[in-house]
Order: C-alpha cells, then sequence, then structure tokens
C-alpha cells in the first residue's frame, strides 16, 4: 500500500518535471483559427462542418457537425508551422483540447488499419507522429506528395493530393468520420463519400 502511494507520488513529481521542462514545440507557429468545411457532389454532405469527437481519453477524430455553432471550441482548428523552415509547404492540423485546468494543444494523426486502405485522422495531445498536411492557396486541405510513386522513380514530383473521405468508422465509437484513403484507389468501406475539405477563418 506504502510502496504504491509512493509509486503514484514519483509518477506525479515526475509529471510535473515533465510538465515544466517541456521543450518548445517543432511547429511553433500557430495560425489563426478556422473552421474546417467540406464541399461533395453528395448534398447531404456539401456545405457541413467538422468538429472534434470524442474517440477516447484525450484522443478524437474529426466528425460531422449539424447544426454548426461558431462559438463552438469542438469546432477551431489552427495551422501550426515552424520556425525552424523558411520555406516549408507542409504543417500540422491541430486542436486545442480543453482539458481541466489547461489547454492542450493536439496534432492529427493517421491511424492506419493494415487491413483497409481507409486510414482515419485523430487529434492526439502533442506533435508526435503527426501527420504532415497543406492547406492550397484555394484554402483546401491536401498531403503533399514529394516524389510521385505512380511514376518511374527516382522523382521530385512534388505536389498536393486530396484523398479526403465521410465514411462511418468505429474507433471509440460509431460515427461519420473524416478519413483519408491510402493510394490512388477507391476506398474499400462502402460507406464512404468523396469530399473536398476547405478551412474557412474564424
Ligand atoms: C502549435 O503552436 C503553438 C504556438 O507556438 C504551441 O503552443 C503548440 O504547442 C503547437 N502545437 C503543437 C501540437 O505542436
Ligand atoms: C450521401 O452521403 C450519405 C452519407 O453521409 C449517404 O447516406 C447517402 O447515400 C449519400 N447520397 C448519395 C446520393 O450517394
Ligand atoms: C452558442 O451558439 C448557440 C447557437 O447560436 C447558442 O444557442 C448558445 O447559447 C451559444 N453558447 C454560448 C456559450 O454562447
Ligand atoms: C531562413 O532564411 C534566412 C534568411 O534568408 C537564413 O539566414 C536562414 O539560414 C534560413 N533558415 C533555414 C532553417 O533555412
Ligand atoms: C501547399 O503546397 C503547395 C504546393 O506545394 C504550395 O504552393 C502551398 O504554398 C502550400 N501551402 C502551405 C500553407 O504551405
Ligand atoms: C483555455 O482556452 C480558452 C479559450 O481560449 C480560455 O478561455 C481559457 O482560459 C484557457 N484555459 C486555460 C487553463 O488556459
Ligand atoms: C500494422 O500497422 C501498424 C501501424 O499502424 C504497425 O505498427 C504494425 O506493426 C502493423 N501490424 C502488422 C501485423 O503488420
Amino acid at each position: 500500500m506504502l510502496k504504491s502511494i509512493f509509486a503514484g507520488l514519483l509518477v506525479f513529481a515526475a509529471s510535473q518535471v515533465a510538465a515544466q521542462e517541456e521543450p518548445a514545440p517543432y511547429y511553433d507557429i500557430q495560425s489563426p483559427p478556422f473552421y474546417l468545411t467540406l464541399k461533395s457532389l453528395n448534398t447531404t454532405l456539401d456545405g457541413l462542418y467538422l468538429t472534434a469527437c470524442h474517440e477516447g481519453a484525450a484522443i478524437e477524430s474529426l466528425c460531422l457537425s449539424q447544426p454548426f455553432t461558431t462559438n463552438f471550441t469542438y469546432a477551431h482548428f489552427y495551422y501550426n508551422t515552424s520556425s525552424s523552415e523558411n520555406s516549408s509547404t507542409s504543417g500540422l492540423l491541430t486542436w486545442i483540447l480543453p482539458a481541466v485546468g489547461l489547454n492542450v494543444s493536439s496534432s492529427l494523426r493517421l491511424n492506419y488499419n493494415n487491413a483497409s486502405n481507409v486510414a482515419l485522422p485523430l487529434l492526439f495531445p502533442g506533435d508526435e507522429g503527426a501527420a504532415l498536411v497543406n492547406f492550397t492557396a484555394e484554402n483546401q486541405l491536401g498531403i503533399n506528395l514529394v516524389q510521385d510513386d505512380t511514376l518511374p522513380l527516382p522523382n521530385d514530383f512534388q505536389h498536393t493530393i486530396f484523398r479526403w473521405f465521410i465514411c462511418i468508422t468505429r474507433y471509440g465509437y460509431l460515427y461519420q468520420t473524416l478519413n483519408w484513403v491510402l493510394g490512388n484507389q477507391s476506398p474499400q468501406s462502402p460507406t464512404c463519400e468523396s469530399v473536398a475539405v476547405y478551412r474557412v477563418w474564424a
């Protein structure tokens, strides 16, 4: 009993030290807040917004918001770029997790299922394993290819690709979430509907 209390205190002390000595994040320049909205040939999805929705402890996916409220914490996203990179065309999609007594910057990463070509974007605290995303001049969310493996390699063919779909997924809960499809093909889930994602400054 005493031993476990002591161990608990040690963990608590360690977490306090970690909190104080947290190094500055690499993706340290945060954009103003924006909303994420969908464009789709599917009229049910066209014009809807995405919000962070609970999938587990401090883990969120991006799911459909209907109706949309502009005062909603869960609908504000940011784009973090790095002051160490002068001409980078990619950064992190971030969101601020409101926790008890603190705000935790979280970033989007892709959760891969090896048995599927549908990858689920999830928001996790910090920047570990974060996906590098891009916004075009038209404010469309994509991912930059730095070499194109559909062409003979090596090549340095850079362009932005868009493979977003709204699908029914179940990581923690059954939701209609935003997904990224791997490769130049159709999603294997029959629930997926093609969408384009745009940022709208808040
Ligand atoms: C994004 O940038 C802000 C401002 O520097 C920083 O506080 C935050 O930790 C960054 N988020 C991530 C996930 O790196
Ligand atoms: C539009 O997407 C919804 C899923 O959000 C789906 O139920 C519906 O069948 C789709 N409509 C068409 C015409 O494909
Ligand atoms: C947020 O907006 C909704 C819809 O306009 C409104 O009903 C609600 O009272 C607002 N909440 C806050 C905290 O302002
Ligand atoms: C960024 O650009 C400045 C001025 O052109 C240069 O001095 C600096 O070395 C560059 N930094 C990086 C990380 O490329
Ligand atoms: C996104 O990538 C394109 C093409 O590489 C580039 O022109 C654009 O500046 C990038 N956007 C951002 C916000 O870095
Ligand atoms: C968290 O962020 C919200 C919105 O910017 C702010 O109102 C609140 O005071 C922040 N909380 C803490 C503990 O910093
Ligand atoms: C499946 O993919 C994950 C990455 O999401 C990887 O860590 C894991 O080792 C893979 N598992 C198998 C059985 O290949």
